[in-house]
């Protein structure tokens, strides 16, 4: 059912705008979702004044008509997110995964570590993977101390380590409220008192994220469905994306994430998404009921 005055569409215009989502952004709409398809597309053309599907359509697939288009893709996308979403597979991320990376980069006098979250709505992934590689590195100095001491009050990230989070989405006005980083009581359920007093601002009944862990998160737009996605992670975050493409997407995202990792880079992907079946290039990896993959590498 429609939610307008507008006709609901018909099967071959379902199909059209289907099949121009899919090739956009990979989002695939199957008939349990294709209410929700039909409802959004008709708030848009009551947005444009339009009241034919064929008037939108060639809107859409005109050269004037790529905003129009990014606008019915942020209309489409599911944005929930939450802070500390899926805490065993942040623990596990955490202890396992960071303590694994930061000894063989230690080693190898490698102080560089990149993360991506890819997907990342309005912030909470990215901000809760800098809190918690802070608490990693801090925790890590305690056992392998450097052979010099760092000033005091302690940084976020102490040299010589340095920490960049690239955050990306497809959706503009989350990428926005990413940026600004400012959250209410509701948003912050998942955050206890350490975190909130550590990195995050008191502002009216708002808590902001703080100057400091912003600075570790770059946000840009990338959309999964291109072929060249950011290169060389340490670890990927596509949580809670995948389930919205079908498998032969899948697959060419996981094919494209593995050669975005370094060598024995982890991927997390949501705890209703899996790898199984999709590939053999990533070996599970997993602890209290938190998973991750990590990359395989094949011996020469
Ligand atoms: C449900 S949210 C998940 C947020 C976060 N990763 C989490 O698990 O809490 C899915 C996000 O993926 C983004 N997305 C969907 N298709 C995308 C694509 N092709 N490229 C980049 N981002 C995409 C959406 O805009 C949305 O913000």
């Amino acid at each position: 059912m429609s939610t307008s005055d507008s006709p609901a569409l018909t099967d071959a215009e379902l199909k059209l705008l289907q099949t121009l989502v899919y090739q956009e952004c990979g989002m695939h709409f199957d008939d349990r979702r294709t209410p929700f398809l039909q409802d959004r597309l008709q708030r848009r053309l009551k947005e444009c004044h339009l009241d034919s599907f064929y008037a939108y359509y060639r809107l859409l697939t005109s050269h004037q008509g790529k905003q129009e288009l990014s606008r019915l893709l942020e209309n489409l996308t599911v944005n929930e997110t939450s802070f500390f979403r899926n805490k065993a597979q942040l623990e596990l991320f955490q202890r396992d995964v960071m303590d694994d990376i930061l000894r063989r980069k230690q080693d190898r006098q490698d102080y560089s570590v990149r993360i991506w979250s890819a997907g990342c709505s309005t912030g909470q992934e990215p901000y809760t993977m800098a809190m918690q590689i802070a608490d990693a590195l801090s925790y890590h100095y305690l056992r392998r101390p450097l052979p010099y001491d760092s000033p005091v009050p302690k940084p976020m990230v102490p040299a010589p380590w340095r920490l960049e989070i690239l955050a990306s989405d497809i959706n503009y006005s989350v990428l926005r409220a990413a940026q600004e980083g400012s959250y209410g009581e509701h948003q912050m359920a998942g955050v206890d008192y350490g975190y909130r007093l550590r990195y995050f601002d008191k502002v009216g009944d708002r808590y902001v994220v703080k100057k400091n862990v912003k600075e570790l998160v770059h946000f840009d737009f990338h959309n999964l469905k291109t072929e060249f996605l950011p290169q060389r992670n340490d670890v990927i975050f596509c949580r809670n994306v995948m389930m919205y493409f079908d498998e032969a997407e899948q697959r060419r995202l996981v094919e494209k994430f593995y050669r975005c990792l370094n060598p024995q880079g982890y991927l997390f992907v949501g705890h209703a998404e899996s790898l199984l079946g999709l590939t053999d290039k990533f070996q599970m990896v997993h602890r209290n009921s938190g998973t991750a993959y990590q990359r395989v590498e094949v011996q020469a």
